[in-house]
């Protein structure tokens, strides 16, 4: 593995295995994007719902790389699944980026509608709208729903994974089915930066807790969306290739498992 390397999606695409995640980027989103692309990043995960998407898109532009080389993911927000106004979702997003197509379009949650609105991202990818097409926060019991309603399995499940949130029924289903995990927050939103044995370990290779977290999730084949708008993180948190957390280590950090969510439940949200 190195900072190139990617990920083969179950539509024969392929996708960087470390992303920029711009959630909460704010007014430091162009900026976060910028120095990510400068430092070899070629992906990067935003959403409608960030309200940054023109951010990101001029930070494309801007860069100068082209635009084949970097890939670009956005999602479908509640209300306008709700709505059925998937198409409509997208077109406005392509507008906001600058962009013709976007590399993968995923739904953000599974709102009431989510079947439909899947359905309709189907064809969207038929006429080349979106490269790949895939779920985010679906669990096992969404994503079974799901198979039984739609034609083409999702290339992509995004949900909260880190040390201290590892939904192993979900992912063992996706991997099953050749859906691709990727770990939002797998930082834990920074709570998991201070863990003693996490510590241990990173003295040991002598490495950030930032990076022994991300490398341990990279040896689990789970592509990895990191977020930070300070230079120096964001070069850190691809430096992940100069060292590899032998198999106790990883089942040290396995063993850190407490189910603790930082964000919402997919069974059980209210927006
Ligand atoms: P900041 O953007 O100020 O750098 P997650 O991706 O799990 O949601 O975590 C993001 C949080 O962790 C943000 O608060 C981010 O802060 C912080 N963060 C990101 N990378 C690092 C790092 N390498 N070291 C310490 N904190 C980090």
């Amino acid at each position: 593995m190195n900072k190139n390397t990617r990920v083969k999606l179950n539509d024969d695409l392929t996708m960087p295995v470390v992303a920029l995640g711009v959630w909460q980027s704010h007014e430091d989103t162009k900026n976060a994007v910028l120095n990510a692309l400068k430092h070899g990043y070629r992906h990067i995960d935003t959403a409608a719902a960030y309200h940054n998407e023109e951010a990101v898109g001029e930070a494309i532009k801007e860069s100068g790389i082209p635009r084949n080389e970097i890939f670009i993911t956005t999602k479908l927000w509640n209300e306008d699944i709700r709505n059925r106004n998937t198409r409509d979702a997208l077109k406005s997003s392509l507008d906001k980026l600058g962009l013709d197509y976007v590399d993968l379009y995923l739904i953000h949650w599974p709102a009431e509608g989510y079947e439909e609105a899947y359905l309709e991202m189907e064809k969207l990818q038929e006429e080349g709208l979106t490269r790949s097409i895939g779920v985010s926060n679906f669990r096992k019991s969404h994503l079974e729903n799901l198979l039984s309603k739609v034609n083409k399995i999702p290339s992509v499940n995004q949900i909260e994974t880190n040390p201290q949130m590892v939904d192993e029924e979900t992912i063992q289903f996706c991997k099953e089915n050749k859906i691709v995990i990727e770990a939002w927050s797998p930082l834990g939103s920074g709570a998991c930066l201070n863990d003693s044995t996490i510590q241990e370990i990173a003295d040991k290779y002598q490495k950030s807790t930032a990076q022994i977290i991300l490398r341990w999730l990279l040896q689990k084949r789970i592509v990895v969306l990191p977020k930070s708008v300070h230079e120096e993180r964001i070069i850190e948190n691809i430096d992940l290739f100069d060292f590899e957390l032998s198999e106790e280590d990883m089942n040290l950090m396995n063993q850190l498992n407490q189910h603790r969510r930082t964000g919402p439940n997919p069974d059980n949200f209210d927006f």
